[in-house]
């Protein structure tokens, strides 16, 4: 099976538990990231969003209700059917697309911004799909990434992640298993596997074209999702998240 074939079936079936249980207080965590992404996009007008790799929709759906017109792209159908089934009990309208991050089926310029959250580490090509997320946003318009190291292989932080792995097991009968029988045969051939830094990003937007490049370390978020997270996640990892923006 070819990588991205392996990604699909992975993400099909992690759609059925993916974004369940990441934070304590949803209501918080929610209103926090408004703030980030309101921040991030710097205007109060109604703007057309791309959001690659949806997932459940986290954050389109947020953008939706902040009154943007959303589009979501997947390569999982059904993660797409999660976001359609979380949109539809919000009330709230998102267009959405099965296609591959790599290749958009979308006009040239046609949004205002594109955005993606937690996908750059699982994209095999990360130049082409930069540059095809720059080729979707109009001049003067922002892709907006958001990513983080992910993986500390420190022997004591591999040992937080197995008594993570065992403790997701126990509280969300999620198998640890299902991820690394997917992951483990291509991971070479995922250049941010193990994570990204804001300098790898740097280094991608400047290669693309884009213009005023920004980062914001996300010291707020780090900080809530320190206590909020349930205590499965809080120890697996520190990711280090950051946001960056460039603009075309
Ligand atoms: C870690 S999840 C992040 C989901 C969402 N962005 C979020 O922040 O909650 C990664 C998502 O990217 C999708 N994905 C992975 N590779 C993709 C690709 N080449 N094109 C489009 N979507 C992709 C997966 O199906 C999954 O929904």
């Amino acid at each position: 099976m070819d990588v991205k074939s392996i990604i699909r079936l992975y993400w099909d079936k992690r759609s059925q538990t993916y974004g369940k249980n990441t934070y304590r207080s949803p209501d918080e965590a929610q209103h926090l990231w408004k703030g980030i992404l309101k921040n991030a996009i710097c205007t109060d007008e109604r703007l057309r969003i791309l959001d690659v790799g949806i997932g459940t929709g986290f954050l389109a759906l947020l953008f939706s209700e902040m009154g943007h017109n959303v589009t979501g792209i997947d390569i999982s159908k059904c993660m797409l059917s999660k976001t359609r089934c979380n949109a539809d009990k919000m009330g709230l309208n998102v267009d959405l697309i099965h296609a591959d991050a790599e290749n958009l089926p979308v006009k040239d310029e046609y949004f205002d911004i594109v955005i993606n959250r937690h996908l750059l580490w699982t994209i095999p090509n990360p130049g082409t799909a930069v540059n095809e997320w720059s080729r979707t946003v109009r001049t003067g318009g922002k892709i907006i990434l958001i990513d983080g190291k992910w993986h500390d292989y420190a022997i004591d932080m591999r040992l937080r992640r197995f008594i993570s792995k065992m403790l997701v097991f126990m509280t969300e009968k999620r198998d640890p298993r299902l991820f690394t029988s997917h992951y483990d045969s291509i991971k070479d051939r995922l250049q941010f596997f193990y994570g990204s830094t804001p300098d790898n990003v740097i280094d991608l937007f400047s290669k693309a074209g884009l213009k005023n490049i920004s980062m914001n370390n996300l010291e707020e978020l780090e900080k809530f999702e320190t206590k909020n997270r349930p205590l499965a996640y809080r120890i697996a990892n520190k990711p280090s998240l950051y946001l960056a923006i460039g603009e075309k």
